[in-house]
């Protein structure tokens, strides 16, 4: 089944747009975050074979006849989310009942993705994982699969049929866990490798190296992660860092000549541009500042964080020494697909350390922040010319509360912060991938 419509070459779209410009934190002291931004009222973006090719006030800019017109005036129209951290098999324990993340993993977590061995079970997971991404209006991710390379065969064919832009891995875990979803140190070499081949730069897929995290990991196993990475420089590093405080004590005693949890990767090379640590809960000021000068980025997933209670995410630290940050569901620690419900609870994880994340922040994390956070922002998270064409159209008025906010509101600032703490998929009426609307495989 090819689920990528036929592609009409010339498309206009006519909404309200908002996109990101610039990061808001970069903006010159005493100007305004909003600035980063730019709100077009009664715009049309201009799609040719896939990608944008203007962007403007229908005012102004010309529509070409022979563009196929879709009118959603009066609705917003904003780039993709990325959702920079989630798990693919893990759909079916999500709102599991009253563990933290060690003991989750274990009861939950491990026997559902001992089931990733079927290629037909994947196939199915997958199929369901990607309607639900982009019914939430997620375009672009950061996916972890299992151990087995038939979870990732499974969902990269689920991808390319779409022709979505994704990144995903095959979990290297040799110790630690149940037998059955144990791999070894040089099956998952030799399994990485033919991955990487089969599918890194196929389409709009790329390949990460997904050691699980450091417990499950062997240093032999780790040894070879950070050789995949110099025999490969441009895939991706992808695993879970100081998530739990557990977890960092297990970590300490597994590891007892590293100073911390990030020098554990440090010390098989593991951090670097393109690795992706989630979580980061519990880092000192020191492994900040390595983070920032080893240019990696960190998948900040608040749902997942609150809902196995996990900690508060310091975004303070991350702004202060300008570590790139994107959103992650982390789907089934997380409860929702939504990255604007993870925004809902990302806004409250600071205000209970009295830090304020602004709409303008928030919106960057999900769409041009999220991209630089996976190094695609040439590709992806905004509207400039010659980005692929992966885009909303959001309803501001989709359930009673919500119209009646927005509609109270005359800036779009307001009407933003109304929608990111207010709004669901139920928000997103449209998705499109290279300017094309999608059809979905289910009727889930
Ligand atoms: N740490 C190691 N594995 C996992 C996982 O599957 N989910 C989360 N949230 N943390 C992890
Ligand atoms: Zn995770």
């Amino acid at each position: 089944m090819n689920l990528t419509n036929k592609r009409h070459s010339l498309q206009a779209i006519r909404a309200n747009i908002l996109h990101c410009k610039s990061n808001p934190d970069d903006q010159p002291r005493n100007s305004h975050p909003e600035q980063a931004l730019e709100y077009i009222e009664d715009g049309v973006l201009i799609v040719e074979n896939g990608l944008v090719q203007a962007c403007g006030y229908s005012a102004t800019q010309a529509i070409p006849d022979s563009a196929v017109v879709h009118d959603f005036r009066g609705k917003l129209l904003v780039p993709g989310f990325v959702d920079t951290h989630v798990h693919f098999p893990q759909v079916d324990v999500i709102a599991a009942y009253g563990t933290q993340l060690l003991d989750w993993l274990e009861r939950y977590t491990f026997p559902a993705e001992a089931q990733f061995s079927n290629e037909q079970h994947a196939a199915a997971v997958a199929r369901f994982f990607l309607d639900e991404l982009l019914k939430n209006g997620t375009t672009t991710a950061l996916v972890f699969g299992t151990v087995h390379p038939e979870s990732v065969n499974a969902f990269f064919t689920e991808a390319s049929m779409r022709d979505l832009r994704m990144i995903c891995g095959k979990v290297m875990m040799d110790r630690n866990a149940p037998v059955d979803i144990l791999d070894t140190a040089q099956s998952s070499y030799v399994d990485t490798q033919t991955l990487i081949e089969t599918w890194h730069g196929k389409q709009r897929l790329a390949y990460a190296v997904t050691p699980r995290f450091a417990p499950t990991s062997s240093e032999a196993q780790l040894t070879l992660a950070g050789q995949l990475l110099k025999e490969h420089p441009d895939v991706y590093l992808h695993t879970h860092m100081a998530e739990n405080a557990d977890e960092c004590d297990w970590v300490a005693s597994l590891f007892p000549g590293q100073q911390d949890y990030l020098a554990v990767y440090e010390h098989f090379e593991l951090v670097r541009k393109r690795s992706v640590f989630a979580h980061c809960i519990h880092l000192s000021d020191n492994a900040w500042t390595r983070m920032a000068n080893a240019d990696c980025s960190v998948a900040h997933c608040p749902c997942s964080n609150l809902f196995i209670g996990s900690g508060l995410f310091d975004l303070r630290a991350a702004q202060k020494h300008k570590v790139r940050v994107g959103l992650g569901s982390d789907i089934g620690g997380g409860d929702s697909f939504s990255i604007l419900r993870n925004i809902n609870e990302a806004y409250k994880i600071q205000q209970l350390q009295r830090h304020t994340l602004t709409p303008e922040q928030a919106f960057y994390m999900a769409t041009l922040g999220g991209a630089r956070a996976l190094d695609l922002n040439d590709r992806i998270g905004n509207f400039d010319k010659g980005k692929e064409a992966d885009f909303l159209i959001v309803d501001e008025a989709a359930t009673p509360v919500l119209k009646r906010r927005t509609q109270a509101q005359s800036t779009w600032r307001d009407r933003l912060f109304s929608l990111m703490m207010l709004g669901d998929d139920r928000c997103i009426e449209r998705t499109f991938i290279m300017g094309e609307p999608v059809v979905y495989s289910t009727d889930t």
